[in-house]
């Protein structure tokens, strides 16, 4: 899979993709990541890329022209076209899926008032990660990626996705580790039977109340 990212602020993603599960996944061939500064595609002077909205009103309108000749030099027949934005459809876990099996995303990241409204003309899938406004889409991009890269097969255990939270529509079940007790709170005696029959049991009641407790619109 390769996921290019048009931004304005390229370095905002050096420390993000460089470290833990997503530097092992681009090193081991899993993934490839390139951080493209659409700045670069402007035929304004100055290699301006925004400019005050009609009708008047406060900030800066990304132009067409830069992020139009950006996509039509990098998408190919495998390319989907994503773009950031807060009045985008609700990111989720299944979002996150589906995205983990395409070949090539582009990923645009607005920033300023946002984008000229043509622009939407060029993009498969507009995504918003949450009802609040960002500076920008860069954070956005981070997520999208970071939730889709640990999907793509081979990247982590696929055991270790199997029980995600969401999957199912259910949160994850509880877990523990060394010691058996601290400070007077006991592990669960089911878990250290090693009876892996009444050990998944627990786990699929613990996804259950878990959701039912702390989450119950995903049981809708
Ligand atoms: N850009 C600014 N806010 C955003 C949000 N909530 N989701 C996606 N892109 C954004």
């Amino acid at each position: 899979m390769k996921i290019d990212i048009l931004t304005l602020f390229p370095e905002m993603f050096d420390g993000v993709f460089n470290e833990s599960i997503i530097k092992r996944a681009k090193e081991n061939k899993k993934i490839e990541i390139n951080i493209i500064d659409f700045r670069k595609y402007s035929k304004e002077k100055n290699n301006k890329v925004d400019d005050t909205p009609y009708g008047g009103g406060s900030g800066m309108v990304l132009m067409c022209q830069p992020i139009f000749d950006a996509i039509e030099d990098i998408k190919t027949n495998d390319s989907k076209v994503i773009m950031l934005t807060p009045d985008g459809k609700t990111y989720n876990q299944t979002i996150a899926y589906d995205l983990s099996q395409e070949k090539h995303l582009i990923l645009i990241c607005g920033h300023y008032e946002g984008f000229d409204e043509r622009i939407r003309s060029i993009v498969d899938l507009e995504i918003s990660i949450g009802d609040y406004v960002l500076t920008g889409g860069e954070i956005p991009a981070m997520i999208l990626t970071d939730s889709i890269v640990r999907l793509v097969d081979g990247v982590i255990n696929k055991d270790s996705h199997i029980n995600d939270s969401f999957n199912d529509n259910l949160l994850d079940y509880e877990t523990y580790t060394k010691p058996a007790e601290f400070r007077g709170m006991k592990v669960p005696e089911v878990l250290l039977s090693g009876d892996h029959k009444k050990i998944d049991e627990f786990r699929a009641k613990s996804r259950y109340n878990r959701t039912k407790d702390r989450r119950p619109d995903l049981l809708k």
